[in-house]
């Protein structure tokens, strides 16, 4: 007879180097999603498990964690679902643990930052300027646009794991973003950043990245449109210099 009781069974770390695993009894028909199974453990169990969530609707991007060994966002993963009474929950791979459950983000978003992910002008004036765009043009960059930057990806591609410099997958989806916003004149300058020894060249197409994205992004797919560009742009300055050598 099934048991009425999911068994949660967490890694505990306290960021100095000590894991250990604690399990939980939580009973089935008190909660739905994994989200809601921490959240019962911390209310009712043991209100020291650290976590994090905030919106419980797959868009703020903060309850990424490893769930039953595959990254996964804790609110939208439904229990039953996993299709298993024993539920494993750890910390997101690749990320230093602060505590428990909670990962340091912030190299995650420095990675992000350093593709320039917004808007660039050539001409500071045409800041003020309302810049139109028809909805093909928005067509052609949605999908990559709605990264909800929860950095499953990252913790599920393997080159991140093994060189800590790969700028990742959700950053360089974020340039691919911007480079084909119609409102953007910055391409060239992201694709010096995209094509450089820790962008796209490191990108071993494990396709892991696009797997795990909640919001279906692809980042695998725009690694390898953002490798083609970089190869076009570095040959457009080859033959740019070699053109200024003979004047
Ligand atoms: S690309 Fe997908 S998996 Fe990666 S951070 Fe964005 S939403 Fe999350
Ligand atoms: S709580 Fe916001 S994405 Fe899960």
């Amino acid at each position: 007879m099934p048991s009425e009781n999911y068994v949660f069974d967490i890694e505990r770390n306290d960021g100095k180097g000590s894991i250990r695993h604690d399990r939980f009894q939580v009973p089935k028909k008190k909660i739905s999603t994994v989200l809601e199974g921490l959240t019962y453990i911390s209310e009712n169990l043991d209100g020291t498990l650290a976590f994090r969530h905030s919106c419980r609707m797959e868009i703020c991007g903060s309850c990424s964690m490893s769930i039953n060994g595959k990254p996964r966002m804790a609110c939208s993963t439904i229990a039953d679902s996993l299709n298993s009474e024993v539920i494993r929950v750890s910390p997101l791979p690749h990320y230093e643990v602060i505590k428990d459950l909670v990962v340091d983000i912030d190299p995650f978003f420095e990675k992000y930052k350093s593709v320039k992910p917004y808007i660039i002008r050539k001409d500071e004036e045409e800041h003020n300027k309302e810049l139109l765009q028809t909805p093909e043009q928005f067509k052609l960059y949605e999908q990559y646009s709605m990264c909800i930057k929860c950095g499953l990806c990252l913790a599920a591609c393997p080159i991140s794991g093994s060189d800590e410099n790969y700028i990742g997958p959700a950053a360089l989806a974020a340039a691919l973003r911007y480079n084909l916003d119609s409102r953007d004149q910055g391409s060239n300058v992201r694709l010096d950043i995209t094509g450089g020894e820790n962008g796209t060249a490191l990108c071993h197409y494990a396709g892991e990245c696009s797997e795990v994205c909640p919001k279906d992004v692809d980042p695998s797919k725009a690694i390898q449109i953002l490798r083609r560009s970089g190869i076009a742009h570095e040959l457009k300055q080859f033959f740019r210099r070699e053109k200024d050598a003979r004047r």
